[in-house]
């Protein structure tokens, strides 16, 4: 931990990205004042951790937002057991946050084909439970970058990547893995994530935003990760977290789900099962 903090505090002032080529409209001076920003960890700036919090609750829909038990159970304690794994970009001169990101150490022996499919799930339970059992992590795996919504297509998401890539690389780890949530799926979610996850634009890279930086910045994709996020709950609570009324039994198309929620109305169930799509970062 000495280490990533002496290696970001060495770097903490970053010069700010550039605007994605191609994309019309000003320079980015003129759209965002924004022209450096700071990496800070939780471990250095505790002050900060309410904002890494709220910012990185901003963007997700209520039904995924404090309703996967093993989010509820293992998130806030991040903070607390891992603060060096624990980042913002923060602006240059004052502590407003552009941009927050989660990871956490895991075991993991290297094999694409031995990801788990619990994604984001298991690799908090892995990540806690090496931490308990004082046991050596291998990898580090990334948990979500959110960028703040003014900030958006300025290439933060890919300087987080490579924060994440660092403090991995510090802690002598090898690969930094990402159960990555595809941030345009949720327009196709009758699509399978397999096939979604390969589709690419005529100039040859993934069609997907999301999964497209992380290619970009040297990621490999490695396969699904079916059961990534679970959200139980019963059909009035589906009703109340989407806004959309559930009169039987079937599977149900929702804003923001990558796929369609089955909804069981004899046995008042509602489940989503989210599938993420796994890319690998190798930090040497
Ligand atoms: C995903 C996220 C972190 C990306 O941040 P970002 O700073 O906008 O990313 P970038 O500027 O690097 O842009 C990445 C790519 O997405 C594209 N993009 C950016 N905004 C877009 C939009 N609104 N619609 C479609 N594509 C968009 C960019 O053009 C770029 O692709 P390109 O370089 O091939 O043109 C951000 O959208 C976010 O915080 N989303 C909410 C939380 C989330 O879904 N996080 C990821 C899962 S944890």
């Amino acid at each position: 931990m000495v280490i990533v903090a002496d290696r970001l505090r060495s770097s903490l002032m970053v010069p700010g990205p550039t605007r994605p080529s191609g994309r019309d409209g000003p320079e980015p001076e003129t759209i965002c004042p924004v022209n450096e920003y700071r990496v800070v960890t939780a471990a250095q700036r505790p002050d900060l951790i309410d904002a890494m919090r709220a910012l990185g609750a901003s963007p997700w829909p209520d039904f995924l937002l404090g309703h996967d038990e093993v989010v509820n159970n293992l998130w806030d304690r991040l903070y607390e057991l891992l603060p060096a794994y624990q980042f913002a970009l923060a602006d240059r001169d004052r502590d407003d946050l552009i941009a927050v990101g989660n990871c956490l150490p895991i075991r993991w022996d290297g094999d694409s084909s031995t990801l788990p499919p619990g994604g984001i799930d298991a690799v908090l339970e892995d990540g806690v439970a090496t931490l308990e059992a004082a046991a050596a992590p291998t990898a580090v795996s990334a948990l979500m970058i959110v960028v703040e919504p003014d900030q958006l297509g300025r290439g933060l998401s890919r300087a987080c990547i490579e924060v994440m890539r660092g403090i991995a690389a510090d802690h002598g780890l090898a690969s930094l893995v990402a159960p990555v949530r595809p941030t345009e799926k949720h327009r196709y979610p009758l699509i399978p994530m397999e096939r979604y996850a390969s589709w690419r634009r005529a100039d040859g890279s993934l069609f997907d935003p999301w999964l497209r930086t992380h290619e970009r910045v040297g990621g490999f994709g490695a396969g699904v990760a079916p059961a990534s996020m679970t959200v139980r709950g019963t059909v009035a609570e589906w009703e109340a977290w989407t806004g959309l009324r559930m009169p039987g039994t079937g599977s149900y198309v929702v804003p923001g789900a990558l796929v369609p929620v089955e909804i069981d109305r004899e046995r008042d169930v509602g489940l989503y099962v989210e599938p993420n799509y796994w890319m690998v970062h190798r930090t040497g």
